[in-house]
């Protein structure tokens, strides 16, 4: 990986850089839409490619339960599995086996979780997610992490995090031993619940290991906490992180909260939220989201933005076009997945626009009043 900070912002600690991977170079900071199950409901690869997007999320879990090992060995990968040519970044699978299987128990060996097609017990060891991220070939991958709901208190969450620090130990000596290491990249992820001191023993302990990890995570959040709570984590844990590494808030997508992160020295997110509100009959738009299953929609004649750049708005489709179809139609979901993924990337490239003009403050000032002001 290279990764290059081409400007920063002087009054926030917001940055816009480089980051040159195997399929190619993703502008930061980015948002990352999530592909599951190798690909983004509603839309193929080549119409995710066509709107501009540099790099998406797969899901480690999800991929080896479906197609399985054997399908995407034979393939040459996922990105030839689904034919995507641009980046892509796995997640390990811990946080999908706690969040999906109430029958996860985590051992210091790995997590055992029950096969959901045959009920048989099943372990994921971190040495297993790794050596399946490579077999899917993806140019960022994630180490195993030991992840406790942010709500989560007492000894539970100090346990985890220094799990995931051992853990992170065995994903990087097998990534060592993998020959791997040229063309895909390995993340470390802090973790440490809402808990300051134990953030910064995570953040000590990650960092000690720089030299085996491309990039650094925070997990852990946006499960529920207050705000305030969140954002001091963020910057606890953006501050220290190396500056010459690629750092990604994970689990995070709405713009309000991207924006933020950004400002707060963040490079990358990801969140299921702008394509499953879309599949929810939600556009997201620069003055707030616009619930189109409201019958106030069903004679309003404009797109959803006239200024947006994505198909469904420069195609024209009406906001009661969309009203009508939207709680009957795939089309409707289609239409705006697109424009949210759209809406998203133009958050976060006009962030990195504003950030190497030197505008970013006037940037946040203007998206704030306009997101949250009542003109819509
Ligand atoms: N996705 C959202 N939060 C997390 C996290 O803490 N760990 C992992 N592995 N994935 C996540
Ligand atoms: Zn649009």
């Amino acid at each position: 990986m290279q990764f290059e900070v081409i400007a920063k912002c002087h009054t926030t600690k917001a940055r816009a850089s480089r980051m040159t991977l195997a399929h190619g170079v993703t502008m930061l900071p980015t948002f990352m839409p999530v592909a599951t199950q190798a690909a983004i409901k509603g839309l193929t690869p080549q119409q995710v490619e066509l709107l501009g997007v540099t790099l998406i999320l797969n899901n480690t879990y999800h991929l080896n339960l479906r197609p399985g090992l054997k399908v995407l060995n034979e393939a040459g990968g996922a990105h030839r599995f689904q034919g995507w040519h641009r980046n892509l970044l796995t997640d390990s699978g811990g946080f999908q086996l706690v969040s999906l299987s109430k029958f996860t128990t985590i051992t210091e060996e790995g997590a055992l979780f029950a096969s959901p097609f045959t009920g048989e017990p099943t372990m994921l060891t971190p040495e297993e997610s790794i050596s399946i991220q490579h077999t899917i070939g993806a140019d960022i991958i994630m180490q195993l992490d030991d992840v406790v709901s942010s709500l989560t208190t007492g000894p539970r969450v100090g346990e985890a995090m220094e799990r995931s620090v051992r853990w992170l130990d065995r994903c990087i000596k097998q990534h060592e031993q993998s020959g791997k290491k040229n063309t895909q990249n390995l993340f470390a992820i802090v973790q440490g619940g809402l808990d300051p001191v134990l953030r910064d023993r995570c953040l000590d302990e990650m960092i000690a290991r720089r030299d085996g990890v491309a990039g650094y995570a925070i997990g852990g959040l946006s499960g529920g906490e207050e705000k305030d709570t969140f954002w001091r984590i963020i910057k606890q844990c953006a501050d220290k992180l190396p500056e010459e590494r690629p750092r990604y808030s994970m689990g995070i997508g709405f713009a309000e909260d991207l924006l933020v992160c950004v400002a707060l020295g963040v490079d990358m997110a990801d969140c299921v939220f702008p394509t499953r509100t879309a599949r929810f009959g939600v556009a997201l738009t620069h003055q707030g989201p616009l619930n189109l299953k409201l019958s106030k929609h069903a004679q309003d004649f404009r797109p959803i933005d006239e200024a947006c750049p994505c198909p469904t708005c420069s195609e024209k489709t009406s906001r009661a076009m969309l009203h009508h179809i939207v709680t009957h139609e795939t089309v409707a979901a289609h239409a705006l997945t697109i424009h949210n993924i759209v809406f998203q990337a133009q958050v976060m490239g006009r962030a990195r626009s504003a950030i190497i003009a030197g505008t970013f403050p006037d940037y946040l000032r203007s998206f704030f009043s306009d997101y949250f002001g009542d003109t819509g």
